[in-house]
């Protein structure tokens, strides 16, 4: 077909037939088949709604022994496979680009087991982040990763994507605190890599490559998790503040006065706000009209501490000028409503046609700069208005993680053209590039990045990638057309 994003053309690879389908009759039992075109409609299309695949066969097993049988036989009769957790993804990975089967973790969806002194959960990597967290609250304890779509996404795909999420600032990365995983390989081996272990130096630690190989190199059935004390008190504040470098000297000042409490650090443009003004039904935090809003979050275990933190940190940062306006939650409706600030702007943006969507890691001086550069390459070229019908482009907005160095550069337009494309790249890619970014800081590459990969890792890198790729998949069936 002639959508744009399928450039490359179908693999060689077999196509399914009616033996193969009664193959995966002999492994899944009735409801691990979707083989009805309207039902199969979800599994092909993400999120987002920008790309569609043609699967005609989604697969869900219960089991890793299952895993292994589908997957041994796929690789025998060369088969392609695209592993899919809750189909989150923001980069076109979780769905085929043709006729790839979608093999669906969805009904693997249990804990395995939590130990309570030490924190360490293990689960199948279905289970919905959320029920993950919701599960450890129980405990007392809770999910070292978060983000807006907990109600969907999976805790396999988290580790999939090396998702960082709103607390990365805290918790750190996947790779620090995913302690092991089981994952079953192309050919069908499953690998017990399952460690409850925080410290293990015994060779190669194999896991780390599974951590964001967006389903390329093997499909993980298990993930075993450091999780960390859910804290008694926690607080957000919700702050405007007059510039960029006024944004940076808060970053300064919160984590001097809120040290070892800091959750998170988030920044969202005034334009950003605007949009979650327009479509939610949210009264407006504070009521000035300004270019930046930071929502700063504390987690500690003694409430009047962090109180009388929070209070110095504001106090300094007032009397200072660099924030004029501010709210902080005063239960727990308000803390919901001021992250929802944060939260929704996926969301929302997405509601005036096209969004083109970037996530770049950019050195902190430099981050919000690409927002203005950008929105004044469209303004020279006359591309730009929220309201004149004429021009292609909305709006440019940039929010993020800020606290990570992690910038979203969204750009919302009426539709997506050949005419937007040729102005964004690679003129994003190269402003990245030349500041020693990513062009990817938590999203992955899936199939939209893929060809841009070499703005970010150099030949010896991607060379080596490719080695890996061929060693574990030697047939290419997993997860084709995306990644490297
Ligand atoms: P899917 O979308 O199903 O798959 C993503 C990739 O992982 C695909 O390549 C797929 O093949 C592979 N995969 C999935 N499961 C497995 C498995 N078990 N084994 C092997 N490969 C697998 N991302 C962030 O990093 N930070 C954010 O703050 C963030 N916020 C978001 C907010 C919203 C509203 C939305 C819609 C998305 C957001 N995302 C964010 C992106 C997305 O949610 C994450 O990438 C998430 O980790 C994907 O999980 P999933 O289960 O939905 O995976
Ligand atoms: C976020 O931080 O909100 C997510 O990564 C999703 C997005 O980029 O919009
Ligand atoms: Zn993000």
């Amino acid at each position: 077909t002639a959508e744009w994003y399928r450039t490359e053309t179908r693999g060689d690879y077999a196509r399914l037939s009616e033996a193969d389908i009664e193959h995966f009759k002999t492994i899944l039992p009735e409801n691990g088949l979707v083989t009805d075109v309207e039902d199969i409609e979800m599994f092909n299309t993400d999120w987002m709604r920008k790309f569609r695949g043609q699967t005609q066969l989604v697969l869900k097993p219960t089991s890793a022994e299952q895993v292994s049988k589908i997957l041994s036989y796929c690789n025998d009769k060369k088969l392609a496979v695209v592993p899919q957790g809750g189909n989150t993804g923001l980069v076109g990975g979780s769905v085929p680009l043709y006729d790839e089967i979608i093999l669906s973790l969805s009904n693997m969806n249990k804990v395995r087991s939590f130990d309570n002194v030490s924190g360490i959960l293990v689960a199948d990597a279905g289970v919905i982040l959320e029920a993950a967290d919701m599960y450890l609250a129980e405990q007392g304890f809770m999910f070292p990763l978060d983000l807006g779509a907990k109600g969907s996404c999976h805790i396999g795909g988290n580790v999939a994507t090396n998702a960082g999420g709103l607390r990365l600032l805290r918790y750190g990365s996947l790779h620090g605190s995913v302690l092991g995983l089981e994952v079953v390989l192309a050919n069908g081996k499953v690998v017990n890599m399952l460690s409850k272990l925080r410290k293990d130096n015994t060779g190669y630690d194999l896991k780390q490559l599974f951590i964001g190989s967006e389903g390329t190199l093997g499909v993980i059935t298990a993930v075993s998790i450091l999780c960390p004390q859910r804290p008694a008190a926690k607080n957000v504040a919700y702050l405007a503040v007059e510039s960029y470098e006024k944004v940076q000297q808060a970053f300064i000042a919160a984590k001097k006065d809120l040290g070892e409490i800091l959750s998170a650090f988030e920044l969202m443009d005034g334009r950003s706000q605007g949009w979650v003004q327009q479509h939610c039904d949210l009264t407006r935090p504070v009521d000035t009209e300004s270019p930046f809003f930071i929502l700063i979050e504390t987690a500690g275990s003694n409430k009047e501490h962090d109180d009388a933190k929070l209070e110095a940190f504001l106090e300094d940062v007032m009397e200072q000028e660099i924030v004029c306006d501010g709210v902080v939650a005063s239960d727990e409706t308000q803390f919901q409503n001021l992250w929802a600030w944060r939260e929704r702007i996926t969301e929302v943006i997405g509601k005036e046609g096209g969004v083109y969507k970037y996530d770049i890691s950019i050195p902190l001086p430099q981050l919000y700069n690409i927002v203005d550069d950008l929105r004044a390459v469209f303004e020279s070229k006359d591309m730009i208005s929220k309201t004149d019908a004429s021009k292609p482009v909305v709006d440019v907005i940039g929010y993020g993680h800020v606290g990570d160095g992690n910038l979203h550069l969204n750009i919302m337009t009426r539709e997506y053209s050949e005419r937007i494309s040729q102005v964004l790249e690679p003129w994003i890619y190269e402003w990245v590039s030349k500041v020693h970014g990513s062009i990817s800081a938590e999203h992955g590459l899936g199939l939209i990045k893929k060809h841009f990969i070499q703005y970010s890792k150099d030949e010896d890198n991607v060379y080596l990638m490719k080695q890996l790729k061929n060693a574990y998949d030697p047939n290419h069936i997993l997860n084709p057309y995306k990644y490297i």
